[in-house]
């Protein structure tokens, strides 16, 4: 990054779901001053929870001390309202993926932050980040962040430009994810999907297809994929991790910019989702969850 340049040392994270959450402990753990959005105080506690008990999974499995613990916790502080991200360097938005919901958030993002050189990164998997940087008075300064569940667990980041990225902007959130968060960096243009959920999407609604269909059921195409390609999940498994909510917004991107019929959502999914059986979040989805442990 150049010397001129100012680093991204303050961080606003909206929503502290499944990613959010992750997101935000990240952050923390990488020694950034976060502050976390949600919609109202039983949403920050539970946000709240989410962050503490994976901390807690950390110390317990020997990857961080309870110094460090403590010091995470410490530079993480929640917010209901996005006045407070007036002096963020940079917000990352990570709410469900409903774009009107996701615009809104970035309308109303671009007003709070008041750092004129303030980024604006969405970790949308299926929204263009063309159509969220239109949404703003910065576009220049939006761009995809995109990480992968469990986010304290896996190294990766994409990173997304729009069309119209500033090249100051690019370099700011590329030192931000390589060096400030130690993530490996990969590059995708901004395609439905991007690099990864392009690849793993199809692969899953394969599966569902399949069980769908009555080809195998779901504990035999599961043990498929792990013991017979190490897979450290199989697909329907992983859908569930995901969430059937995200996994179908995916997937209806992908078909509604490449047409395949391939990628078309199984109505299998399409019905579990209106079901309410988003998988391991909601307690069911191709399995059963009790206390996050499938049964
Ligand atoms: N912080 C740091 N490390 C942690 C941790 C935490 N809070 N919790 C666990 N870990 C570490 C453990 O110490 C262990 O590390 P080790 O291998 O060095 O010993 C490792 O993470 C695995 O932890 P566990 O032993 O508790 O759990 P499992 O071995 O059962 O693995 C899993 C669970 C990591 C979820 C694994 O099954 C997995 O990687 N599954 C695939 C997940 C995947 O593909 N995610 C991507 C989904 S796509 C996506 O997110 C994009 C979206 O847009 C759709």
């Amino acid at each position: 990054m150049s010397p001129h340049m100012h680093e991204v040392r303050t961080v606003g994270v909206v929503g502290c779901g499944l990613m959010g959450s992750g997101i935000a402990e990240l952050c923390a753990r990488r020694g950034l001053d976060t502050l976390v959005y949600e919609v109202n105080a039983l949403a920050v506690e539970s946000g709240r929870a989410k962050i503490e008990s994976s901390l807690a999974r950390a110390v317990e499995r020997g990857k961080l001390t309870v110094a460090d613990r403590a010091a995470a916790l410490k530079r993480v502080a929640f917010t209901t309202d996005f006045a407070d991200f007036a002096d963020r360097d940079l917000a990352i938005e990570a709410v469900p993926e409903d774009e009107d919901l996701k615009l809104r958030v970035f309308e109303e993002l671009d007003d709070a932050l008041i750092r004129p050189d303030a980024l604006l990164a969405s970790n949308t998997s299926s929204i263009p980040i063309m159509k969220l940087a239109a949404a703003t008075k910065r576009p220049g300064q939006v761009v995809g962040l995109h990480f992968f569940n469990p986010v304290p667990v896996l190294d990766l980041v994409e990173l997304v430009p729009s069309l119209v990225i500033a090249d100051s902007a690019w370099e700011r959130i590329r030192a931000f994810a390589a060096d400030t968060l130690g993530r490996h960096v990969i590059v995708s243009q901004d395609r439905a999907g991007f690099v990864v959920n392009s690849l793993l999407i199809p692969y899953i609604v394969s599966a569902i297809r399949m069980l769908e269909s009555g080809f195998a059921v779901a504990h035999d195409i599961d043990a498929g994929m792990v013991r017979g390609c190490a897979h450290p999940m199989g697909p329907l498994r992983l859908a569930d991790h995901i969430g059937l909510d995200t996994t179908l917004a995916v997937a209806e991107s992908l078909y509604a910019e490449y047409r395949e019929p391939h990628l078309a959502p199984p109505a299998l999914l399409s019905r579990m989702v209106q079901a309410g059986h988003l998988g391991r979040k909601a307690g069911v989805g191709f399995y059963k969850y009790s206390a996050g442990t499938a049964i």
